[in-house]
């Protein structure tokens, strides 16, 4: 377990593939609770976190997924769990708070042994009747859009070392 911080930020990768035992719940809410944790635009706490681990319902969000997609390979990487974020879509940084949600719980994960990876098209797979009926279902509020979603899980396998980082990524004017 990694436990300093750079180290922590200079050493998570993206994991696109996953053993397939489940996560603890303590890991799994300690990667939920870092995500309630990021910061708002305003303090709104505008999105929502859904995590599945029903293997059904994880087999129709791929399924959902890869049809955006255009693939028929499960975009979620066979991740034992999920983690949805959602905002309100006239939330004022809707996009700007769930993207810090998903970052704080992918560097949460990292610390707990866990491999991640930002899954994409969450957008467009809530904008379908199949995708607000499943909103429905979870008690969710109307009128959400997605915004990204994790695949978390154990690694399978050691991940390579981050690329360099770009020439002039970051500069300071004294
Ligand atoms: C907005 C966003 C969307 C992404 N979507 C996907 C995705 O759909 N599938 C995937 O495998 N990785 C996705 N990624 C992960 C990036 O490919 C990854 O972060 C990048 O290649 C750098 O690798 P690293 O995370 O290991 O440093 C996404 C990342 C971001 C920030």
């Amino acid at each position: 377990m990694e436990t300093n911080f750079l180290e922590i930020i200079r050493t998570r990768r993206s994991c696109r593939s996953y053993k397939p035992d489940q996560i603890t719940d303590e890991q799994l809410n300690a990667v939920l609770e870092a995500g309630t944790y990021a910061p708002t635009s305003r303090g709104l706490q505008s999105p929502f976190i859904v995590a599945v681990q029903n293997d059904a319902l994880k087999a129709r969000l791929a399924k959902m997924n890869a049809e955006v997609m255009g693939v028929t390979t499960n975009p979620y990487y066979d991740a034992p769990t999920y983690v949805l974020v959602f905002v309100p879509e006239d939330a004022p940084n809707g996009v700007q708070d769930a993207s810090l949600v998903l970052e704080n719980m992918m560097l949460a994960a990292h610390t707990q042994g866990l491999g991640s990876c930002w899954i994409h098209r969450e957008r467009e797979m809530f904008a379908t009747e199949e995708g607000k009926e499943l909103m429905r279902e979870w008690g969710l509020p109307e009128g959400l859009v997605g915004i990204g979603a994790l695949s978390l899980g154990y690694p399978d396998g050691e991940p390579s070392p981050a690329k360099p980082r770009k020439e002039g990524y970051a500069r300071v004017i004294k």
